[in-house]
């Protein structure tokens, strides 16, 4: 089958430019931020994300009445899929489920091979992606081995698009992304300095499952 992902050679990046993205932002980074504020503000930045990555979705005209007149509306598809990378992916859910009409929820759970160090999946949990919009929730992007994978697993199923949604990225994760999935768009709210020796993003806003779930 041929479809978009064959066309497109050079990674799509698009870092979102707004002052109130900018204050959720700031309220994820500080570290003397509280949970309920933390998980408040992932939620209301992820529609920013959202927004942008839906730009081009596929509609068709409707005809609708409104209490004065006929005019024309807008339909749009049933055809696009949120997948959460487990777990700080769910903190993106929001704004897919509230903003993306009829949207699908797909769940993969990455984590290192102790002894391969390879990526490899300890969940699965996909609707049918054929011919889909999808997008993929991983809130850090840092040495982009997670997303990448995920990427590959869905790329494995032939969806239409993958735009990957991300709140902070490092420039090595978005190098690895580029060079090893050109063929999918990553939006994303920040991108910071780089990694620290402990593979956390800089200056980042520490650990993204830890800060929303209230782990340590
Ligand atoms: N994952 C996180 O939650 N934070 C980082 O800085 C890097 C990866």
């Amino acid at each position: 089958m041929i479809n978009y992902l064959m066309y497109s050679k050079i990674m799509e990046l698009i870092e979102i430019s707004h002052p109130l993205k900018d204050h959720y932002l700031t309220n994820l980074r500080d570290k003397n931020t509280d949970f309920d504020t933390f998980r408040t503000s992932a939620s209301k930045l992820s529609y920013f994300l959202v927004v942008e990555a839906t730009k081009h979705l596929t509609t068709s005209e409707i005809e609708i009445n409104t209490p004065l007149t006929k005019t024309t509306g807008v339909h749009i598809e049933n055809n696009s899929v949120a997948i959460s990378v487990l777990r700080a992916g769910l903190g993106l859910m929001d704004g897919v489920q509230q903003l993306i009409p009829n949207i699908s929820f797909g769940y993969i759970g990455v984590q290192r091979n102790e002894e391969t160090a390879e990526p490899e999946n300890y969940y699965e949990k996909l609707p049918d992606l054929v011919n889909k919009n999808v997008f993929i929730l991983e809130p850090m992007l840092a040495t982009g081995g997670s997303l990448s994978f995920a990427i590959e697993t869905v790329k494995k199923y032939n969806p239409k698009n993958i735009h990957a949604l991300t709140v902070i990225s490092a420039p090595e994760g978005i190098e690895k992304i580029k060079e090893n999935h050109p063929d999918i768009t990553l939006i994303t709210a920040s991108i910071d300095e780089k990694l620290d020796e402990n593979w956390y993003i800089v200056p980042g806003l520490g650990d993204m499952g830890d800060r929303l779930f209230g782990t340590t």
